[in-house]
């Protein structure tokens, strides 16, 4: 999963047929069907048995499917997997994870199923007690990916709102190293003013700049920003093509080193040149697909 692109991850209510049905030809890499707070409680087994059906009838395309089901400390999860797993999602994604614990309850629940024998696990980080326990968490079984819960971690935190967002800084950051010390995807949290294009903006360019994979949606009106920011520009596709052609003539003749631009050129940028036309790629047949 995690050569896959994540850049739109977009967040649909499991109650909303209407937005399910248009999601088929929204140009999201991943939609996470949600059935926890965007559904409200007199709402929530309509919006399990409508999403089941609508996974089980309903074609997606490459678009990677999660489903956010609730906690375990509410009545409603064990009937979400229930239903839900019958469906086959790529991946549960669980709220308010605070410990590898929660997610060992959750991968127990999946080992027991044979229609869920590939299931990957994803978490929201949303709780002070899961940021504190980030490491342990990424390295848990069946995890594929961290979600950042930026509404409810402002909640718990008590913190302000800020364009920067330097109240966030420490959870993000410690959530991106976590995850990318278990080579598993990380999404950033959502942007909730949804008609505010530049601020969205800007908000994606720093996820990105930190390292995210991409960023968590509210609204279809968010998807082309995000594409763009996550996805690697011609320039950076340039720079790439012109490090690795340099670097292999530098390598013809026995040098280890190269230099693009006025900056050195290593084996290690190589990587990085080579993963940013792997994405480009990846993204490109993506694309295509949908
Ligand atoms: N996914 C897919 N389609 C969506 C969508 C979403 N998240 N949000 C809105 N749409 C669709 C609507 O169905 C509507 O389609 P239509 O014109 O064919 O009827 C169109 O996009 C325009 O919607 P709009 O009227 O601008 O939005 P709204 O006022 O109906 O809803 C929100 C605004 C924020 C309530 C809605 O976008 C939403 O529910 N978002 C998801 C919230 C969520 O999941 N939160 C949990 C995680 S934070
Ligand atoms: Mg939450």
């Amino acid at each position: 999963m995690d050569s896959r692109p994540f850049r739109s991850v977009l967040y649909i209510p499991g109650s909303k047929e209407r937005a399910m049905d248009k999601a088929r030809g929204l140009a999201a890499d991943a939609i996470i069907f949600d059935l926890e707070d965007a559904v409200a409680i007199d709402e929530k087994a309509n919006a399990r048995t409508l999403l089941a059906q609508t996974l089980a009838t309903s074609d997606f395309g490459p678009r990677a499917k999660l489903v956010r089901i609730n906690g375990f400390d509410t009545d409603w999860a064990e009937a979400d997997l229930d239903v839900i797993t019958q469906a086959r999602p790529e991946a549960i994604l669980l709220p308010k994870v605070n410990a590898a614990a929660d997610i060992e309850t959750l991968a127990k629940r999946l080992d027991a199923r044979a229609e869920t024998a590939d299931t990957h696990i994803w978490a929201m980080m949303e709780t002070p007690q899961g940021i504190l326990n980030a490491p342990e968490i990424a390295a848990a079984p069946r995890m594929a990916g961290f979600v950042m819960g930026t509404n409810d971690l402002a909640k718990e935190l008590n913190c302000r709102f800020r364009a920067d967002r330097l109240p966030m800084q420490y959870a993000l950051q410690t959530c991106l190293m976590a995850a990318r010390a278990a080579g598993i995807v990380a999404v950033d949290g959502v942007y909730n003013a949804f008609k505010d294009g530049d601020g969205l903006r800007a908000e994606c360019e720093q996820g990105r700049d930190l390292g995210f994979d991409g960023k968590t949606l509210i609204h279809p009106a968010q998807l082309e920003i995000a594409n763009a920011v996550f996805a690697p520009d011609d320039a950076a596709i340039d720079l790439a093509r012109r490090q690795i052609a340099a670097f292999d003539e530098a390598t013809a003749k026995g040098l280890g080193v190269a230099v693009v631009d006025g900056k050195i050129v290593e084996n290690l940028h190589i990587v990085t040149a080579k993963a940013t036309l792997a994405r480009a790629e990846a993204i490109a047949v993506l694309q295509g697909a949908l």
